[in-house]
């Protein structure tokens, strides 16, 4: 297997990068942080020049990846692979207070699998060696007959030996309906890598946090939370949970047990279809009618792409700007194939 010397400009960083294996990929593994979210040539954060040399574009979305793009030397390089020796130039700055942990690959078991909602699983891997990450980041759960699929960490860092997910059965998904759902059980072995991901908890920002989750979108969620809990940060945080129906709740007891205990953290339950304490609806038009100006906040968004999309316009018309908004969307293959979804302003935070 050939291998090439890739430079990553500005800072001059030379390193080895097999023709299989992923521009990002490579350097992730290095320690040289490169922006990125979804890993698999989706939404265009990894969008990067390339210098010099040759390489294969690979499954870059096309939505993500504009025919004009590729023509001016542009690659997604979580897809793109070297066919030479190159050069890239991307943003190498990782924001202030967020440490860079190096890819590693991991191999484990499941410890813990158990419905916490309707069609919603908890899955608690014992891993062989201590995952270091960033409270908010995601691993790539390896699938038994090929590929792999992002995966929140919903746990905190402290406890880097045991990674808990929050899973949501996706109708004909090969990951969750053929297999998560189907075949996983307790002891079965698994491998994965991580972490990844630019959606983490920025400790240096003392404003107040707004928490927009949808569904599984809990899990980055919680994981921030506990990490702020164990932390004893001083960090003010409002969470808004959105589901469809009161069903897919899940770790109501915990959140309500934290915020009767913690003057600093409220949480509020958002289903659309049924009433709810009072009041039902999704999280964008709760947030507009708690939030008509939402200045001086900073927050993190996390579910389905609608979701995100909805809830981003709704806090920007409540006068919160991008650089305060941190978004991950949740996407499947179903969005990779369509496209919709992808965020061209490069003012949008992921
Ligand atoms: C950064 C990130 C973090 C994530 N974290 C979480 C998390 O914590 N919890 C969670 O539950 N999910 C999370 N997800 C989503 C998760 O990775 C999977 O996408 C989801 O679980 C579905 O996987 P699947 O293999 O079951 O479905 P897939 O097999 O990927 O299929 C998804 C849907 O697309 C359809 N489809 C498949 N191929 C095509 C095609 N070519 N054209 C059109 N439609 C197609 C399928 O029929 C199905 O309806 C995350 C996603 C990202 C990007
Ligand atoms: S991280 Fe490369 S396209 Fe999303």
């Amino acid at each position: 297997m050939s291998s090439y010397t890739v430079r990553v400009e500005p800072i001059g960083a030379e390193l080895q990068c097999r023709e299989d294996q992923t521009i990002l990929d490579a350097c992730l593994r290095e320690g040289i942080w490169l922006p990125h979210a979804c890993t698999h040539g989706t939404c265009g954060t990894c969008k990067a020049s390339i210098l010099d040399g040759e390489v294969d574009l690979g499954d870059a979305s096309p939505y993500a990846l504009l025919e004009s793009e590729r023509d001016e030397g542009a690659a997604l390089l979580c897809v793109a692979c070297p066919r030479g020796d190159v050069v890239v130039e991307g943003e190498v700055d990782a924001d202030e207070g967020v440490e860079i942990h190096p890819v590693r690959d991991y191999t484990g078991v499941v410890d813990v699998l158990e419905d916490v909602a309707t069609d919603t699983r908890r899955l608690i891997v014992k891993l062989d060696a201590p995952l270091s990450f960033n409270p908010g980041q995601y691993v790539l759960l390896d699938l038994p007959g090929g590929g792999e699929r992002p995966y929140s960490i919903a746990s905190s860092p402290v406890d880097c030996g045991r990674i808990e997910l929050h899973v949501k059965r996706t109708p004909n998904g090969a990951a969750t309906d053929g297999w998560i759902f189907a075949d996983l059980g307790v002891g079965t072995p698994v491998s994965l890598s991580g972490p990844y991901g630019k959606f983490s908890f920025r400790p240096l920002r003392t404003q107040k946090i707004l928490m927009l989750a949808g569904g599984t979108g809990l899990a980055p969620m919680k994981a921030m939370l506990t990490h702020i809990l164990e932390s004893e940060a001083e960090h003010e945080v409002v969470l808004y949970h959105g589901v469809s129906t009161a069903d897919q709740l899940y770790d109501r007891e915990w959140l309500t047990a934290l915020a009767d205990e913690c003057d600093w953290f409220t949480y509020h339950p958002a289903v659309s279809r049924e009433e709810c304490n009072g009041r039902t609806g999704r999280v964008p038009a709760l947030l507009a009618e708690d939030y008509p100006r939402a200045a001086g906040h900073v927050a993190y968004i996390c579910g389905s792409p609608a979701m995100v999309t909805d809830t981003m316009k709704a806090l920007m018309k409540a006068r919160l700007f991008p650089r305060d908004i941190y978004r991950e969307d949740f996407f499947d293959s179903a969005d990779r194939a369509s496209g919709a979804n992808v965020v061209r302003s490069p003012l949008i935070r992921r």
